[in-house]
């Protein structure tokens, strides 16, 4: 029996173990793990949340790096934690869905992990260098149907969001191009904006700030609506790929056997936090649309993390990508 394991009996054979864990909770510091690079949209999300949670909690939540294999390494650390609500996991549609239809995990995304709530969601932005030639999405593809395998991408790694919106753009548009892995997509940003990379399949979270400072060009959003942060984006419809929706939904987990009112006080920290004024402004500002109160709950998020798993596995199985 594993140390955890054993830790989890106790925890049932004396009642009591739990329940006082959840009521002296929080009583030190608690660590919110990242699984990308610093400087990108998960990093975004977890430090507007981090303050005002800290302030509601009464502890300091501190956001912390495990990087690497399009964040498996950082979603892992949660998972294998001690579950008492002092390392939780903040990730996203491909960190929590995709990567486990795709790398041999260690763990199980639905079972090893204790949903605490939806926290917003934000499409993707087809992005290039400045002074990349295509002035528009159609010059674009016809830029790389002309160079095939010439533009160079970035993206977080095999299964990572910005890696998922290049493969949809390639597939939609019959094109090849050249995928450079980073650690997450801040970094690759910084390789953008030197004119390092072409182009980025991005979260509009991290590409809007750029975007609108003019160092990078944006030619789609992958939405059916225009961002209102960004009103000047056409959408994919308008640029003339109909259909190429893709949405990033954010969510923070615990891990599994980490008591109910526990997850329930991250939770409603997390809720009085998406509520409040200066962060709802902050997720405006870059494209992040806050998750409907109806659907922050723990069980909201379970039963569509659950969903998501169920829609996204069979398809990118079929899909035959492998890990790095
Ligand atoms: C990040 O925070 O770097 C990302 O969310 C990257 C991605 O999934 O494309």
């Amino acid at each position: 029996m594993t140390s955890r394991a054993l830790a989890c009996v106790l925890a049932i054979a004396f009642g009591s173990v739990s329940a006082a864990t959840a009521q002296g909770y929080p009583s030190k510091p608690i660590t919110l793990v990242n699984p990308f690079a610093a400087g990108g949209p998960v990093d975004a999300v977890a430090r507007i949340m981090s303050a005002p949670m800290s302030k509601i909690l009464g502890q300091p939540v501190l956001v912390d790096y495990t990087v690497g294999a399009a964040g498996t390494l950082g979603v892992g650390r949660v998972a294998r934690a001690a579950p008492d609500g002092y390392t939780l996991s903040i990730g996203h549609w491909s960190t929590h869905v995709i990567n486990a239809a795709i790398y041999p995990l260690p763990y199980d995304v639905l079972k090893d992990l204790e949903p605490v709530g939806m926290i917003c969601a934000n499409p993707l932005l087809i992005v290039a260098r400045a002074s990349f030639p295509a002035r528009d999405l159609g010059e674009l593809i016809a830029w790389l149907k002309a160079n095939p395998d010439k533009a160079s991408v970035g993206t977080a790694g095999v299964g990572s969001a910005s890696h998922m919106g290049g493969l949809y753009f390639q597939g939609a548009t019959r094109t090849k191009v050249q995928y450079i892995p980073y650690k997450g997509t801040g970094p690759a940003m910084q390789d953008l904006l030197a004119g390092r990379l072409d182009f980025m399949v991005d979260q509009a979270s991290n590409s809007l700030p750029q975007v609108r400072a003019g160092k990078i060009k944006a030619y789609a959003v992958t939405a059916k609506t225009r961002l209102t942060a960004a009103p000047d984006i056409p959408t994919v419809d308008e640029a003339g790929l109909p259909d190429l929706y893709v949405s990033v939904w954010f969510g923070i987990w615990a891990p599994k056997g980490t008591p109910h009112d526990v997850v329930a006080k991250v939770n409603a920290a997390m809720v009085s936090a998406l509520a409040d004024p200066a962060v709802r402004q902050r997720f405006a500002d870059l494209g992040q649309e806050i998750t409907p109160p109806d659907r922050q709950s723990p069980e909201a998020l379970a039963a569509f993390h659950k969903a998501e798993a169920g829609k996204w596995w069979p398809i990118v199985k079929a899909a035959g990508i492998k890990p790095e």
